[in-house]
């Protein structure tokens, strides 16, 4: 059984940024909500209809449609090979939800000052066609505003204009997240990691962590 982890921060603390580095080191499927989300959005599924309106507005998706996604991708990927959660669960009506359908092994908080969430998400930038994310200037492209996988041109994330990212934080994160912040910690899963710093030292900090140093980058 391959470690079974849970990814919690804020906006732009580095979620999916950690989380792709993380999997890859613990060799675990990455699974992240709100890619999978994006991905049915440019698709223009029914389910990326539905989420849109949702996603486009800072506020949570509908609880079904996200719990139908992650075990759907839990079977898909077998989750008794272990993975890294990115997005979900959100809330404690979404951490009951995974209970029913897997144990885990433990939740990191990437915790970063709501000032850094504004820098790095004004920054952002993501690939219209591939969905890789880049920073303009932490993680920047090799060539000004085109995606150095697939030669697509980047653009700023809908939810990333200043005041859906307010909202992300004010209500998503604040309201929904901090009480399944508090679950986790008096359950004993919850390891908080400082994000403020170069990607590197924060995986650095989340592989200690987990008690993975030893591991190499
Ligand atoms: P989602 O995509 O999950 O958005 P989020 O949680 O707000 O997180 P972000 O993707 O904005 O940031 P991140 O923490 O992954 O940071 P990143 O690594 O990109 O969800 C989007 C929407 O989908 C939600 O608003 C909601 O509507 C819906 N949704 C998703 N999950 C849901 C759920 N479970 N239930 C209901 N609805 C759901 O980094 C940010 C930037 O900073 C990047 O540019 C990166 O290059 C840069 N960066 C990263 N680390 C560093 C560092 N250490 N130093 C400097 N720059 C850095």
């Amino acid at each position: 059984m391959g470690r079974r982890i849970v990814l919690l921060g804020p906006p732009g603390a580095g979620k999916g940024t950690q989380a792709r580095r993380l999997a890859r080191r613990l060799d675990v499927p990455h699974i992240a909500t709100g890619d999978l989300l994006r991905a049915a959005v440019r698709e223009q599924t029914e389910l990326g209809r539905r989420a849109q309106a949702h996603m486009d507005r800072g506020e949570l998706v509908p609880h079904d449609l996200v719990v139908a996604i992650i075990r759907a991708q839990l079977e898909k990927v077998d989750g008794k090979r272990g993975f890294v959660l990115d997005g979900f669960p959100r809330n404690k009506r979404q951490a009951h939800a995974l209970g029913e359908i897997t144990d885990i092994d433990g939740a990191i908080l990437i915790d970063i000052p709501r000032e850094e969430v504004i820098r790095r998400l004004s920054a952002r930038r993501i690939c219209a066609n591939c969905g890789r994310t880049y920073n303009l200037i932490s993680d920047p492209p090799q060539s000004d505003e085109i995606c150095d996988a697939c030669g697509s041109r980047l653009k700023q994330r809908s939810d990333d204009k200043p005041q859906v990212v307010a909202k992300r934080y004010d209500l998503q994160y604040n309201v929904e997240v901090k009480p399944l912040v508090d679950s986790y910690r008096e359950r004993g899963l919850l390891v908080v990691v400082d994000g403020d710093g170069d990607i590197e030292t924060v995986t650095r900090r989340i592989l200690d962590a987990l008690g993975e140093g030893g591991r190499t980058a």
